[in-house]
């Protein structure tokens, strides 16, 4: 009797290499997604997320490296990849000229089968402007029209590049619940996003990338446990006897000594701490400042996110400054 074939991968990369002129933009990336997975990828800007998912699109062709999508390729079975799939790029252009309506009608006929223009309209919400030219709508309305035209064809695995960026905070959350339902339709959506609570709160899995490379894949809540800590804790502190101006120094060994402190760090006159019992090791860092004869500036704490794996490995921050 044959065994049942497991399920291909929605996405299979291996060895994936792009340069562009100087630029190396995918610098060796192995990426395997489950059928069903939410997986997000998030770096900073020029990490390589556009380069990687538009390659995956079959957008751009890698200098090497194997891409495989549903079990296919593209160099075999295009045709079938484009009426699977759905793509939201990074920016997208839209003829001006069009209707809402118009564009969802011409995306629709792009592929076989899929759902109504209707059903696409009321999914972006964009029932009043359905008569509207693509010219005038608002920058927010161009994103969730371009969603629109990524679900039109009822895709089973779903592309997003940067879906929330520009949208209000209103829209962000429907189109987080509109990616919800679409979770639970078991599609696989790939997305990438600057947005820590985006990722942590969709994603099933995210790969941190940096300079082309993946540095940590994992699920939001162990990411953020390899931090060491759940807590951060930030201050800045002057010396009451110099009454210097800017930061003092401060023995890290007095600070890493500290019951439940696992690491600190200094960036730009700002100590950071990753702390796991935060209400008995905070009146002990006021206490090592105290004895320094160190007064706080600043002083604040957080949970900690995926920011803080990302500057933990890095020792940079993920967002531009
Ligand atoms: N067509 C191109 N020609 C030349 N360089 C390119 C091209 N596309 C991307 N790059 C370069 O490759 C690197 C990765 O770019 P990419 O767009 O993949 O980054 P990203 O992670 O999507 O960034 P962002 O968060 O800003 O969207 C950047 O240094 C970029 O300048
Ligand atoms: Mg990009």
């Amino acid at each position: 009797m044959a065994m049942p074939t497991p399920q291909a991968p929605s996405l299979l990369l291996r060895g994936l290499h792009k340069t562009f002129a100087e630029v190396v933009a995918v610098n060796g990336l192995d990426l395997e997604v489950t059928p069903g997975e939410c997986f997000g990828l998030l770096g900073p800007n020029g990490a390589g997320k556009t380069t990687t998912i538009e390659i995956c699109e079959g957008l751009t062709t890698p200098d090497s490296g194997d891409v495989e999508l549903l079990g296919l390729n593209w160099r075999t079975n295009a045709e079938e990849l484009r009426q699977r799939i759905g793509l939201q790029l990074q920016e997208t252009q839209l003829s001006e000229k069009l209707t809402v309506e118009e564009t969802l009608r011409l995306f629709r006929s792009f592929f076989r089968r899929g759902i109504t223009v209707e059903d696409s309209i009321k999914t972006a919400q964009l029932e009043e402007k359905r008569s509207a030219r693509v010219g005038t709508l608002s920058g927010g309305q161009k994103q969730r029209l371009a969603m629109a035209c990524a679900l039109v064809g009822d895709p089973e695995l779903l592309f997003l590049d940067e879906p929330t960026t520009g949208l209000d905070p209103q829209a962000r959350r429907n189109l987080w619940d509109l990616l919800d339902r679409l979770k639970q339709e078991g599609r696989t959506i790939i997305l990438t996003t600057h947005y820590m609570d985006e990722a942590e709160r969709l994603c099933d899995r995210v790969a941190i990338m940096d300079h082309g490379r993946i540095i940590a894949l994992d699920t939001p809540p162990r990411l953020i446990a390899s931090v060491g800590g759940e807590h951060i804790v930030e201050f800045a502190a002057t010396s009451h006897n110099k009454g210097a101006n800017g930061a003092a120094a401060v023995d890290p060994a007095l600070l890493t000594a500290i019951e439940g402190v696992e690491s600190h760090r200094l960036t730009a006159g700002t100590h950071q701490l990753s702390v796991r019992e935060l209400h008995t090791a905070v009146p002990k860092i006021f206490s090592v400042l105290a004895s320094q004869g160190l007064h706080l500036d600043e002083f604040r704490t957080h949970s900690a996110t995926l920011e803080d794996v990302f500057v933990a490995l890095t020792g940079r921050n993920l967002r531009d400054e």
